[in-house]
């Protein structure tokens, strides 16, 4: 069964799928993005998402390409036509196509693409061992709460962390602080048992997965500190984790090859996470 991707109104084999070469997504990088998970055929928190995607859209002013009715259809036929049971659907809006010139085109429709693929669940030693992460200076731009297509620096960091043998760069702003992975957000239990994380600010991107533990860490009572957190700090942690779409919860255990704690996943740890997957479980948005 050939892979349909959602271009701009017509459902197509991945083949044949294509944008203008003067797509503005492109040319500048000029648009945006969600990945949203599907488990049992649904999509998983949509709701948060599609606001999510509705705030980058807006921050860039860039219009909408569809309603959101109109869009929740695309995204399900998505689904549907590439029989996702497992998976995740990626959704891009660019400005949409124009004769080259940085500044905006005076009346640009957007291009909307939709792709759908399965995946397996996370290799079950990332669960059980945790992941490394590594350190990579944060030399991105300052709104990265935009989930903007304009990935470079993120692409260079998860290569530095493949290279590394690491799962994941965590990245660090020039105070030392570290702000989030390249692709998913950064957690530790400090020393004082207070859960951290980065606070939702230009800094960062604000998770789907981030917003969702915390309701969580909120209901079990636990104690949460959305501040920035250092190096060291996270050396002398209790615990690490990070939190994506597609990685949900994972356990993080060393950091530049120093072990984190014990050098095993902390007991929070795994307690987040099974109460994350009962959210996910639960399809509740
Ligand atoms: N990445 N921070 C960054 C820079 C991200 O790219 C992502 C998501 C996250 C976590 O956000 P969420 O919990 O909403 O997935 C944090 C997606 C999965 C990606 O680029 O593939």
């Amino acid at each position: 069964m050939p892979h349909i991707a959602y271009v701009d109104g017509a459902y197509l084999p991945l083949a044949q799928a294509a944008v203008h070469i003067e797509d503005r997504g492109f040319q500048f990088a000029d648009g945006v993005y969600e990945v949203i998970a599907v488990r049992s055929g649904r999509l998983i928190d949509e709701a948060p998402h599609l606001a999510r995607l509705a705030r980058s859209l807006g921050e860039l002013r860039i219009r909408p390409p569809r309603g959101e009715a109109a869009l929740k259809i695309v995204l399900r036929e998505t689904t549907r036509r590439n029989r996702i049971e497992r998976g995740s659907v990626y959704v891009q809006v660019t400005r949409g196509t124009a004769p080259r010139d940085h500044a905006f085109p005076a009346s640009p429709e957007p291009t909307l693409v939709v792709t759908a693929r399965r995946a397996r669940p996370p290799d079950p030693r990332f669960v059980e061992e945790g992941v490394a992460v590594v350190t990579a200076a944060d030399i991105r731009w300052r709104r990265c709460d935009i989930k903007s297509v304009s990935l470079l620096p993120n692409v260079l960091g998860k290569q530095e962390a493949r290279e590394a043998g690491a799962f994941e760069a965590w990245q660090v702003d020039a105070a030392g602080r570290v702000t989030e992975g390249t692709s998913s957000n950064a957690w530790i239990v400090a020393a004082d048992g207070a859960i951290v994380t980065h606070p939702a600010n230009h800094a960062i991107l604000n998770g789907v997965t981030r917003l969702a533990l915390i309701d969580i860490i909120r209901r079990e009572g636990c104690r949460l500190d959305e501040r920035a957190f250092t190096i060291a700090e996270v050396k002398a942690a209790r615990e690490a984790f990070l939190t994506s779409t597609t990685a949900d919860v994972l356990p993080v255990v060393r950091i530049d090859g120093v072990p984190v704690a014990n050098g095993h996943p902390g007991l929070l740890t795994q307690k987040l996470r099974a109460a994350y997957l009962a959210h996910v479980a639960a399809g509740d948005a």
